[in-house]
């Protein structure tokens, strides 16, 4: 297949181009390089040894995608282009609900002009709120919290309406749960601008020195350790999953897939498993809890097994040990 790749230069999407490009298929990027940069286009083509097309550009210019869908025969779209962090979503909420949930409403009407209608999704596991009780199952009740889950929930809406609307639609909604580590040649991995708002990316600066001590959110948690558990899956895992669910576009309507590991580690675990992973002791402070964060967060991701032949092979020793090849080799990130 040819297959769009919105978002395709960050965190998920570039792991996810090297997976489509090991397994055949072709891949054009179109990304506005927001959070992202090209030399990690770059990368990609480096681990793969293929030539990767990229467009600068961005997913609320219809007329910059319709000139991509002309140039190019696409088959496919997989969508992680957007916006992410929970905190600047509740301080400019209007630039998320534009940029996420317009954006893909652009992205979707281009796309129809094309008569390319199948797209993938990426949605998140924020859609599971504060109320439900883990394993999440994909049938449970939704809810969120923020403007950031609000658009992955609207988001949500609008693509299962499309594809009641019209049987020609075939749309793949996958909850990601939560991704860490980096691709094993070293070469690509996460790279957030600033002070990193999540726990990897935070561990990671606190490892290679450039942050004294990691602040654990809360050690009062209804949790074996008292530390908030969540359902870290390796991201070439995750791009994998991804890779899997092309199966799912097959058929028409609408598909939801959890995409974790189904198990669950504490902070205090994974600040374990990193100074394992780089071989010296990482400093942690409890601090107070972090609004708006719930005890426990973990998938039942039995249907994508079932349906898609998928399961997540790395665990958190391995997830750790690539993460921390990433940011050695990069301390400052993706140049
Ligand atoms: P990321 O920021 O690394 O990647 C998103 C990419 O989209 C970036 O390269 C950015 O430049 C691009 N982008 C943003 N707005 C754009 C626009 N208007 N037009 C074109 N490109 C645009 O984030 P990621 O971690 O790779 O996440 C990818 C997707 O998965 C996002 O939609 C995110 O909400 C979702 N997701 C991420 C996580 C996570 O923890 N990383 C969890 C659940 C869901
Ligand atoms: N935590 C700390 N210290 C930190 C950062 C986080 O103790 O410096 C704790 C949190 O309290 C939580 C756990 O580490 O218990 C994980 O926090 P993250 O911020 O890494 O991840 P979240 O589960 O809170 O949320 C992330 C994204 C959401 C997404 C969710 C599931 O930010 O948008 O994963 O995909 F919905």
């Amino acid at each position: 297949m040819r297959l769009l790749v919105t978002g395709g230069a960050g965190y998920i999407g570039s792991h996810t181009c090297v997976e489509l490009q090991k397994a055949g298929h072709d891949i054009v990027i179109y990304d506005n390089l927001y959070n992202a940069k090209s030399a990690a286009v770059e990368r990609i083509s480096k681990i793969t040894g293929k030539e990767v097309p990229f467009i600068k550009g961005d997913i609320l210019d219809e007329k910059a995608l319709d000139e991509v869908f002309c140039r190019y025969h696409i088959d496919a779209v997989i969508h992680f282009a957007g916006l992410k962090a929970v905190g600047e979503s509740v301080e400019k909420p209007l630039l998320y609900y534009e940029n996420n949930v317009s954006g893909t409403i652009s992205l979707c009407k281009a796309m129809a002009r094309a008569g390319c209608k199948k797209l993938i999704f990426s949605s998140s596991a924020t859609v599971y709120g504060m109320h439900n009780e883990p394993p999440f199952t994909e049938d449970m009740p939704l809810s969120t919290i923020n403007p950031y889950g609000a658009t992955k929930l609207m988001i949500e809406g609008i693509l299962t309406d499309l594809a009641a609307a019209d049987k020609d639609w075939s749309v793949v909604l996958l909850r990601y749960f939560n991704p860490i580590g980096a691709h094993e040649s070293g070469l690509l991995g996460e790279d957030p601008q600033g002070i990193p708002n999540n726990l990897l990316p935070y561990v990671k600066r606190v490892a290679v020195g450039k942050l004294p001590c990691v602040n654990i959110f809360g050690d009062d948690y209804p949790t074996p350790d008292g530390t908030g558990v969540r359902d870290y899956i390796h991201v070439v895992d995750l791009a994998k999953g991804l890779l899997a669910a092309l199966k799912a576009l097959e058929t028409d309507g609408t598909k939801i897939y959890n995409l974790g590991t189904g198990n669950g580690y504490s902070v205090k675990e994974v600040v374990a498993a990193f100074s394992r992973a780089c071989g010296h002791e990482i400093p942690w402070r409890i601090a107070p809890r972090r609004g708006g964060d719930a005890p426990f967060s973990f998938a039942d991701a039995s249907r994508a097994k079932k349906e898609l032949g998928w399961t997540a092979q790395y665990d958190l020793d391995r997830m750790c040990a690539d993460a921390w090849r990433f940011i050695s080799r990069n301390p400052d990130g993706i140049q």
